[in-house]
């Protein structure tokens, strides 16, 4: 059995940089037409000069594949109207991070006070620029993101033309969420679709499984999968693929990211069968997206095929896959 799946997306990812990026850039160029590029680099991406190199630098770590780096600025509340002006042509989206609530986002909004968020958001709804979130209260960690839902509703009521993506929604909470706002729209991710805490911590601990938002309940991941299989058209595919060095995730304090991004296609394929879904499987890893964000990728075909794929236990020596040393019962045959 095949599939040919038209441009597929990634529209939450992060790449990293330096020899890390070496590593993984290829492993996502290969199999997608192109991403939204996280930029919570140490330092953040936080001006336009940033945002020109770190393309270059993926650009040449990914070789001769075709991809498309969309590239996004990390939120500051003091962008000046002129910038933003300047950032739409260079950029996709403005990714906002609470302060400290993930890997390298100490640089993030402290409170969510919209006197101060305001300015910066009136310019990009104005300028058409969307506003992805990260989207976790500091509360008790299962609770983090239901905590954030009233903000996630006071930003899409306070700025109605303003398109805001609820990244990585872990919650059926969430979800619902998509229903009463127009202007607020959702990424899942490939771990979340298959992992509830269980996985993670109900047994040994899977430091590999470690991520934010945390996994939830098995009924949060239902309604995840039910959203994701009927590609629910204001939800999109985007992995929150997120490397960390072995060392950072074998550790007494291990690093929150899981690394998906090249058994992405072949998981995802596995799961949508496996609920008679497939069909859907063009929406939510690219349509979707396509519509939500207004964009064209580069013409990529990419063909999975019923075929299995033998994960290896690591890439470069250095990064652990989700699914490591197992099998996978769909691969990538060709793309181009
Ligand atoms: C991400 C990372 O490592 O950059 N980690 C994660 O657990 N998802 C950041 C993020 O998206 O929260
Ligand atoms: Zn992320």
């Amino acid at each position: 059995m095949e599939m040919t799946l038209d441009a597929p997306l990634d529209m939450h990812l992060h790449l990293r940089d330096g020899e890390m990026l070496e590593i993984v850039a290829p492993l996502s160029a290969k199999d997608f037409a192109g991403g939204l590029i996280m930029p919570n680099l140490v330092p953040p991406v936080t001006d336009l000069a940033m945002v020109r190199a770190y393309r270059k630098r993926i650009e040449e770590a990914m070789g001769e594949a075709v991809f498309k780096p969309y590239m996004t600025l990390f939120f500051k509340a003091d962008y000046s109207p002129a910038f933003l002006e300047e950032a739409r042509e260079e950029i996709l989206a403005i990714k906002l991070y609470p302060a400290g609530i993930t890997t390298n986002s100490e640089g993030g909004v402290k409170g969510f006070d919209l006197a101060t968020l305001s300015p910066v958001l009136g310019v990009m709804s104005d300028l058409g620029i969307p506003l992805c979130v990260h989207g976790e209260s500091d509360g008790f960690v299962m609770d983090r993101e239901s905590e954030f839902i009233p903000v996630y509703e006071r930003l899409a009521g306070a700025f109605p033309d303003l398109k805001i993506v609820m990244e990585h929604v872990t919650t059926a909470a969430a979800l619902g969420a998509l229903e009463r706002h127009e202007n607020l729209y959702a990424t899942i991710t490939l771990h979340h679709l298959y992992i509830t805490l269980d996985e993670v911590a109900g047994g040994l601990l899977r430091p590999h499984l470690f991520c934010k938002p945390i996994a939830k309940r098995p009924e949060d991941r239902a309604a995840l999968r039910e959203a994701a299989f009927k590609a629910h058209p204001k939800v999109m595919f985007g992995s929150d693929s997120a490397p960390h060095p072995r060392e950072a995730k074998e550790a007494p304090g291990c690093a929150a990211g899981v690394f998906t991004a090249p058994v992405a296609l072949p998981a995802l394929a596995q799961l949508f069968e496996a609920h008679g879904a497939l069909e859907n499987l063009q929406a939510f890893v690219s349509d979707n997206a396509r519509r939500i964000y207004g964009i064209e990728p580069p013409a990529k075909k990419v063909t999975l095929q019923k075929t299995p794929m033998r994960v290896p236990a690591g890439y470069g020596e250095a990064v652990v896959p989700m699914f490591a040393g197992e099998e996978l019962a769909w691969s990538v045959a060709r793309a181009g």
